[in-house]
């Protein structure tokens, strides 16, 4: 902890008076920091984790585009952006993470909470305005274009034939009444990928991994946060998430208002929906597999395992 309060005197001046964790999310470890008259959220990669490489290597790609949402779009104030060191950097590091601070969001995640009629009413506002953006931004958006990239699926298939660490023979249990399954999606995702590819389709923006816990409720506003999966792609990427719900309709009402001419691609949605799927299971297997994990945390990987597994057959 001293090290983070260190670390926050040396690249943002802030002195800290206290520093408390928080119930993190999936990518990273989350505090609350407060100062004598500030709250502040930090955002800490652990360095050691297989998975932060993903999260963090395109942190000064999609900084720059919250920063100009956040000043140019309808979306101001409805969506947290990282605050500048110093130095003028999105981030700092010491020896063991990555480290993000934000503005404290006073309020509440939506989490295992339905969203209310009013809260679906602005997340469409905010999805709509979101998806009026494409590569015509003021910033270099390269890294961020949607590639249909599957290259993970190879080390899934590594992890799932013991080429790479053994496999804890409970995993293999687990996992083998869904081999099948999980192959064929394997192969889905895989052709699918070719496919889009080779299609032409407007991109956008994107916010790519919209569920209730990264939506926050504070005073009137609904907030969307968690914004390192921020691509340029085609909307399915976003309406993946979507289109399964109870709401939709009334989502798609308020959405149509911006976007008139909308229609769902069948094969982008699919790919979507398959490879989110896979890249799920994947990562709890990394994490079985490689991460060092107390038995609390392997119980919970496990049992999140089980859960994506059963889903296959959905
Ligand atoms: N700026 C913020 N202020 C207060 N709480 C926040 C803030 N950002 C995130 N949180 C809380 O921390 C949790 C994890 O943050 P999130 O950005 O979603 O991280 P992860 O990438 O690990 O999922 C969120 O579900 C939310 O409850
Ligand atoms: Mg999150």
């Amino acid at each position: 902890m001293d090290q983070f309060i260190a670390a926050l005197k040396e690249h943002y001046d802030l002195e800290i008076t206290s520093l408390s964790q928080q119930q993190g999310g999936w990518s990273a470890f989350a505090y609350k920091a407060l100062t004598r008259n500030q709250a502040y959220f930090l955002k800490v990669y652990d360095k050691s984790r297989a998975s932060t490489p993903k999260w963090t290597t395109l942190i000064d790609d999609y900084a720059p585009v919250l920063v100009w949402l956040q000043q140019h779009s309808g979306l101001k104030g409805k969506i947290p952006v990282p605050l500048l060191t110093k130095e003028g950097r999105y981030t700092c590091e010491n020896e063991d993470g990555i480290l993000l601070l934000y503005e404290y969001i006073d309020g509440e995640t939506i989490a295992e909470r339905e969203l209310t009629k009013e809260q679906v009413s602005q997340l469409a506002e905010i999805i709509s305005e979101l998806h009026s953006y494409d590569d015509n931004l003021p910033m270099k958006t390269g890294a961020l274009k949607e590639s249909f990239d599957v290259s993970f699926l190879q080390q899934l298939s590594m992890m799932l034939n013991n080429e790479s660490n053994p496999m804890p023979s409970d995993v293999g249990e687990m996992l083998e009444p869904h081999r099948k399954r999980l192959n064929s999606l394997i192969v889905a995702v895989e052709q699918l990928s070719a496919a889009l590819k080779n299609s032409p389709s407007r991109f956008v923006l994107c916010h790519t991994d919209i569920h209730n816990w990264n939506l926050m409720q504070s005073g009137q506003t609904l907030l969307l946060i968690d914004w390192e999966g921020l691509k340029l792609a085609p909307v399915e990427a976003d309406l993946m998430f979507l289109t399964d719900k109870p709401y939709y309709d009334d989502f798609l009402s308020i959405y149509r208002e911006r976007h008139p001419n909308f229609t769902i691609n069948p094969d982008a949605l699919r790919f979507y929906q398959g490879r989110r799927k896979l890249e799920d299971i994947g990562e709890w297997l990394e994490q079985l597999l490689f991460d060092k994990q107390d038995a609390k945390e392997r119980a919970a990987t496990l049992s999140g395992l089980t859960r994506d597994l059963q889903s296959l057959s959905q």
